[in-house]
């Protein structure tokens, strides 16, 4: 795991990070040979049930969740999101923390938050948990609309003090999340961690989207987004199929009986 971490953080000017969600085996073996980074995000909320905040997600969701993903993993570095009121405080997140990665065996957890969480980090760096951070818009403390940070010279202050502080506190890596462009470039340039983005410009050492939204089986407006493919089409069409040869009886033919 270790190295893994290593590897990422080396990539740094070198080599764009890649990572994408998954929150089952079946996506998760087919985003693991692609990707640097898998990561079983509480988006999961909002993707797989429907939620209208991923503060519902609960910790034996999360869990459930990634012991499917591990079964898809053979290369890349597992970051399991750690779920709203789950790391209220050193003692909670230190023994929530320890049973995600003894229930999923995963590499690493993720925490939304900057100063504020400062604490809570350090005790689980110091605990050899391997923690990377979210700072910029942060899902489980949005109320209503996001808007993206970082334009104004007091956020864009913050979002700097906060990213040096989640790396001098041991964080591996660091999600920026709608973070205006010159600012998350200015993170970027001023830390030896990688920055990972997810609306944040292409100033990011790396690149996170929700595989769902990539593949565009989930509809969503977010500027962000890009829907690289089209899968409901194909899913479709597969559907169709199976249908019509069903009622035409053609399937299942011989070949397909006992
Ligand atoms: O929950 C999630 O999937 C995330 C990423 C989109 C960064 O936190």
């Amino acid at each position: 795991m270790i190295n893994k971490i290593k590897k990422i953080i080396k990539k740094k000017n070198k080599t764009k990070i890649i990572c994408l969600t998954a929150y089952s085996k079946n996506f998760a073996t087919e985003v693991d040979k692609h990707v640097d980074i898998t990561l079983v995000g509480d988006s999961l909320g909002s993707v797989l049930y429907n939620y209208n905040t991923t503060r519902k997600v609960t910790l034996d969701n999360i869990i459930e969740h990634s012991k499917s993903v591990r079964m898809g993993i053979k290369k890349s570095l597992m970051v399991v999101d750690m779920p709203y009121k789950t790391y209220q405080n050193k003692k909670d997140a230190l023994k929530n923390a320890i049973k995600v990665i003894k229930k999923t065996k995963c590499d690493a957890i993720k925490l939304e938050g900057g100063s504020k969480i400062k604490k809570i980090v350090k005790h689980l760096v110091r605990n050899n948990v391997a923690v990377m951070g979210h700072i910029g818009v942060l899902p489980q403390s949005v109320k209503g609309k996001f808007k993206y940070k970082g334009k104004m010279e007091r956020e864009k202050k913050q979002l700097l003090n906060d990213a040096k502080l989640l790396q001098n506190l041991g964080a591996f890596s660091i999600v920026l999340e709608c973070v205006q462009s010159d600012t998350a470039r200015l993170i970027t340039k001023s830390i030896k961690i990688p920055t990972i983005g997810i609306g944040s410009s292409k100033y990011c050492d790396g690149q996170v989207l929700v595989t769902d939204d990539l593949l565009g089986l989930n509809e969503t407006k977010i500027r962000f987004v890009k829907k690289f493919v089209n899968l409901k089409k194909l899913i479709n069409q597969g559907i169709k199929k199976f249908k019509k040869e069903v009622i035409s009886k053609k399937y299942p033919s011989k070949k397909y009986s006992y």
